[in-house]
């Protein structure tokens, strides 16, 4: 029985303990009937009790003023934290911020940049009707990889050094592979095999979740000319994109060929 008397009394005792929230002086006798409505739309953050413990009042938002003294003070909504400004120690308010800023994937397959973006989507999603959002894993929502920047076509004389490039993005990072494409797609050598005029070179970035990889080829040789596959993997999917190398004459004739390759590319 005692433990019924006290449950409400812990209430602004808690609150007193809050700083810049004590529901003290301001705060009348609490009449539910004066309180006024939340709004029909409803509250983009959510709704809580005022400072005083008694009405029902829209939490302020991501990015709103929050803080202040006694019954006008306003509280941030679940998830959200209020952040003085560190200029002005003297100023009672400050703005609600994430407490968790990250990024995180939602059930319903987007990438919020961070919990309360969620937070704020569900809720705008329940109003409508929707089924609500939640946190199905931190970090960026899986994407199966998207090639970039695929692999050009360089030309180049015998003995050259030439390379290819290709740039993959997807989540987890996708692995980048190369093959070269002997006699059609059914045949393909893994590379760089065993030659020893050619390398392959891989490395994050240059964004998150990026990869980039280059076939490095030198002396060039005949046996280099063709096409070039760039392969990305993750669990998601995968993708590839062809490159070409083409072994010409002479110097006149690297410059001849990029420059045609340059007008094809605009006619495009
Ligand atoms: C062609 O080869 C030269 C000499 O190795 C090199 O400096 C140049 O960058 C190459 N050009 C292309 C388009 O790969």
């Amino acid at each position: 029985m005692r433990s019924r008397c006290i449950a409400p009394l812990l209430v602004p005792i808690l609150l007193a303990l809050l700083p810049g929230l004590s529901a003290g002086p301001g705060c009348g006798p609490c009449d539910p009937v004066l309180c006024a409505p939340l709004p029909v739309q409803g509250c983009p953050a959510g709704s809580l009790r005022d400072s005083c413990g008694c009405c029902s009042v829209c939490a302020a938002a991501d990015g709103e003023l929050c803080g202040g003294r006694r019954a006008g003070a306003r509280r941030c909504g679940s998830g959200l934290e209020c952040v003085r400004s560190r200029d002005d120690k003297k100023s009672k308010m400050g703005v609600c911020a994430c407490k968790s800023n990250y990024e995180v994937c939602g059930t319903d397959g987007t990438t919020y940049k961070s919990g309360c973006a969620l937070k704020t989507a569900s809720l705008a999603a329940q109003k409508e009707g929707k089924e609500p959002i939640s946190v199905q894993n931190k970090g960026r929502c899986a994407t199966a990889p998207v090639i970039v920047t695929p692999p050009g076509e360089v030309f180049n004389v015998s003995g050259s050094q030439v390379y290819l490039s290709c740039e993959a993005v997807g989540v987890p990072t996708p692995v980048l592979t190369w093959k070269k494409v002997v006699g059609g797609k059914r045949r393909a050598e893994l590379l760089p095999g065993d030659r020893d005029n050619l390398a392959i070179q891989t490395r994050g970035g240059p964004e998150k979740h990026e990869v980039t990889g280059w076939v490095l080829i030198s002396p060039l040789t005949k046996e280099e000319e063709g096409s070039y596959e760039c392969h990305a993997t993750n669990s998601i999917g995968e993708a590839s994109a062809i490159g070409a190398i083409y072994l010409v004459e002479s110097a006149d004739d690297v410059i001849i060929k990029t420059v045609m390759k340059e007008e094809e590319e605009e006619e495009l």
